[in-house]
């Protein structure tokens, strides 16, 4: 999942998610648009060179494409993993106003059986982490982080590979030493409950958050401190048996995003345990997304875009992108 610099490409949306992108750019919210928005990513040409696994979502992994083929099949064709996003969403946390507990874990094992009988090899589950003065709580965290390890946990005894996803949120006035506060603390948190439960450390993912100042703060701070603050931070918290660290975007620019994470990569190049990676969704959608639009006609403007992004993505892992990059003609037809 993290081999020949590849990364990992998040399609996994809820229903309510994916419209609201939808929405936004008057795509009809219907299921067979959704249906040919994912079958237009999982069958874009040479996505195999950079992209290692694709996480899909319940409503995509049972439909077909338009040449009736299953989507783990024309994944496995493509010699990309398929993945599976197995939580529930988010629900508010009992007792903590503001803050969320994931769901999915009752009947999970048997869910996970019936999701690796039709072809996935990985699995995700997402806890969300708001920050602000006085979040997040003790019991937030603690209750996130358990919910992760015991997912960790069933997920390995059906075979699955976890991708534990603890994402602190961007939203927010806070500053980048507070973020890699909680950070740490939540990432702390994680792999005491991950040692409880029995995860096998070296046969996970971990998809963390970059650590980033809050999008109200007005110290954006640049790319390799944010390279430094977030590869400190994990050198801290992240045991050298995990294999990979795949970063979430949540919600950076597709440009920015490959710029951070080539900054870690070129900077501390040798000097990490794992291998530093992506599983970005909206950083490597969001182009392709607006290009696309609904319209059938514009599917292969947007498969470029989106090949462009994920070969950005590949070669911030080596430490190789560069700006300029982005003025290639995909990149040009994207803006
Ligand atoms: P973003 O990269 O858009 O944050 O999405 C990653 C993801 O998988 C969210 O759960």
């Amino acid at each position: 999942m993290v081999a020949d610099d590849k990364g990992l490409l998040a399609i996994d949306e809820s229903i309510g998610t994916c419209n609201r992108r939808f929405a936004a750019l008057g795509i009809p919210e219907t299921a067979d648009r959704r249906r040919a928005w994912r079958e237009l990513i999982v069958t874009t040409p040479g996505l195999g060179q950079s992209i290692s696994g694709a996480i899909l979502c319940d409503e995509t992994i049972r439909q077909r494409t338009g040449g009736e083929a299953s989507f783990v099949s024309v994944l496995d064709d493509a010699g990309i993993l398929p993945g599976i996003k197995v939580d529930a969403g988010t629900i508010e946390l009992a007792g903590h106003p503001g803050e969320k507990i994931t769901e999915g874990l009752d009947g999970l094992q048997a869910r996970l059986a019936t999701y690796a009988e039709m072809g996935a090899r990985f699995a995700k589950w997402r806890g969300v982490i708001a920050v602000d003065a006085d979040r997040p709580s003790r019991g937030c965290v603690e209750a996130n982080a358990q919910a992760l390890a015991r997912y960790a946990t069933i997920c390995q005894q059906v075979g699955l590979v976890p991708v534990v996803e603890p994402e602190v949120l961007m939203e927010g006035s806070h500053d980048l030493a507070r973020c890699a506060e909680v950070t740490e603390a939540v990432l702390r948190a994680f792999f005491r409950h991950a040692d409880e439960q029995g995860v096998m450390l070296e046969a996970m993912i971990l998809k963390p958050n970059m650590v980033l100042p809050g999008l109200d703060c007005a110290n954006q701070e640049d790319a390799d401190t944010i390279a430094n603050a977030t590869v400190n931070c994990l050198l801290h918290t992240v045991p050298a048996s995990v294999p990979g660290i795949a970063f979430l975007s949540g919600g950076q620019t597709g440009e920015l995003a490959s710029a951070r994470l080539n900054a870690m990569n070129l900077r501390f190049r040798g000097r990490m345990p794992w291998q530093l990676a992506f599983s970005f969704a909206r950083a490597i959608q969001q182009p392709a997304l607006q290009i696309w639009a609904g319209q059938d006609d514009r599917v292969q403007a947007a498969q470029a875009a989106l090949a462009h992004r994920a070969m950005c993505n590949h070669a911030a892992r080596r430490g190789a992108y560069d700006a300029a990059m982005e003025l290639t003609p995909a990149a040009a037809s994207a803006r």
